[in-house]
């Protein structure tokens, strides 16, 4: 087609044809779109005007809201004076301010931050610190990576390597060479509908002992976890979990990676899930809610121990050959930026903190629904595990998903037959009463 054709056109009608769409349903959806138009606040509008309360931050990254009018501002200002620039070799303003913002935010002495796009590229960038950081310290043979199942970690084939989520994994060939898993810190057994931190389970963090003895610790770089995991239905860590796992890992000489992509800037209730548990990691990944969405950004905060490693040698070469064209966008900085004011000046992550047992209340009370499973809660998190439907595994959570848009007007995630809510922290306590109603209604829906 001609560029000069209509087809071309901004204004051109939508052919749904033409996107192939991300981790969609595709066909589905191109049958009964579920389509947004414009946001505000704890709302999405759909092109019709209809309005569709936000039970998931959009994915997981709006924390402050929509369409809010410090962030826009900051972004169209950044916009008219500093479109792009360089961060090879050049730097500009923003960026160093923000990275020292989010350094000041990060616990311990995890003090130095490498800028990405997206939580994926966070991942890889972390993983690539880690192997590296071994290789300049004159420990090449640690290689070998450590995921765990059911995380999720992206779509890089880093990410998918460690990650442990069947679907992202058995498409793509052989992945990473070198990687193992610790098992999941799930059991429904034994956790069922806890609030917050199930009691049991932190022993499944010694399984580590048992890779160090089959691999020897000279071989392993790194583990990876995500503190909650989230992307197959939220799973708070066990009580006591992550505290073992830090031990062991500098028992072994082990970095530990907190991918926090989910959980750092406010979701569990401070700036990273390494505060609430007082587990200071090696590496944290963050992306989504550094920007709250609006301009894409993410990156890895370091101890200034691993910074450190890498500055050595001449000083005009390269120390890390690692880094991205938009690292650091000026764009994605000035959000970012205009993102960590608001959050302080509303004081977002205590406000999660505060509404943390109300949120736990209202969603533990649609326990005994029909095909309720298991409920969890976490932060402003709920995931709520429905039954499947005989050999049509995921027809119920998709059904639940696509009901509560078209019927109720609020977005929920979906991952299988699991429920996932996870609103801005700007929720009020009558926003968190009418998700708890539709999430009720919906899941009598799909009975
Ligand atoms: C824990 C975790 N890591 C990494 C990612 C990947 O982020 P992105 O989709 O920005 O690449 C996600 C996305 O949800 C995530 O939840």
């Amino acid at each position: 087609m001609p560029l000069s054709s209509s087809a071309a056109r901004a204004d051109a009608p939508n052919d749904f044809e033409a996107w192939w769409m991300p981790f969609t349903a595709n066909r589905a959806f191109k049958k009964s779109p579920r389509m947004i138009a414009r946001s505000k606040d704890m709302h999405y509008y759909t092109p019709e005007g209809k309005p569709v309360l936000d039970g998931t931050a959009g994915l997981w990254c709006c924390n402050a809201g929509h369409n809010r009018e410090p962030i826009v501002q900051a972004i169209q200002k950044q916009a008219g004076e500093l479109d792009f620039a360089p961060s090879f070799q050049y730097g500009h303003p923003q960026g160093f301010q923000l990275a020292t913002r989010i350094a000041a935010l990060a616990p311990g002495d995890l003090d130095h931050v490498f800028f990405a796009n997206s939580g994926s590229e966070s991942v890889d960038t972390a993983l690539k610190i880690a192997l590296s950081y071994h290789y300049v310290n004159g420990n090449g043979s640690r290689t070998r990576l450590i995921g765990r199942v059911r995380g999720y970690h992206g779509v890089g084939f880093g990410g998918i390597s460690v990650g442990g989520m069947v679907g992202n994994r058995k498409f793509f060939g052989s992945l990473l060479a070198g990687v193992d898993h610790l098992p999941t810190t799930y059991n429904r057994e034994m956790q069922a509908f806890s609030k917050g931190e199930p009691e049991w389970g932190a022993h499944l963090a010694d399984d580590l002992e048992n890779i160090v003895g089959l691999h020897d610790a000279s071989t392993i770089a790194a583990v990876i976890v995500e503190p909650m995991a989230g992307s197959t239905g939220a799973l708070p860590p066990p009580k006591g979990y992550l505290q073992r796992l830090r031990q062991i890992c500098d028992k072994y000489g082990i970095l530990l990676i907190f991918d926090e992509v989910i959980t750092g800037f406010g979701r569990l209730g401070h700036a990273f899930a390494a505060e609430r548990y007082g587990v200071t990691p090696d590496i944290i990944c963050f992306a989504k809610g550094i920007t709250s969405g609006t301009v894409p950004m993410g990156g890895v905060v370091v101890r200034k121990g691993i910074y450190d490693a890498f500055m050595k040698g001449p000083e005009h070469v390269v120390e890390l050959f690692h880094g991205y064209t938009y690292s650091a966008h000026p764009l994605a900085c000035a959000a970012g930026l205009a993102t960590l004011d608001l959050y302080a000046d509303e004081k977002l992550f205590e406000r999660a903190r505060t509404l943390e047992p109300k949120w736990a209340d209202a969603m533990h009370a649609l326990k005994g629904l029909p095909n309720v499973l298991d409920i969890r809660t976490l932060g402003l998190v709920a995931s709520f595990d429905l039954a499947s439907i005989p050999d049509a595994p995921g027809k119920r959570g998709f059904a639940g998903m696509d009901h509560a848009f078209h019927e109720l007007g609020l977005m929920i995630r979906v991952a299988g037959d699991t429920l996932v809510v996870t609103p801005p922290l700007i929720v009020s306590e009558d926003q968190i009463g009418e998700i708890a109603d539709k999430m009720a209604k919906t899941i009598r829906a799909v009975a």
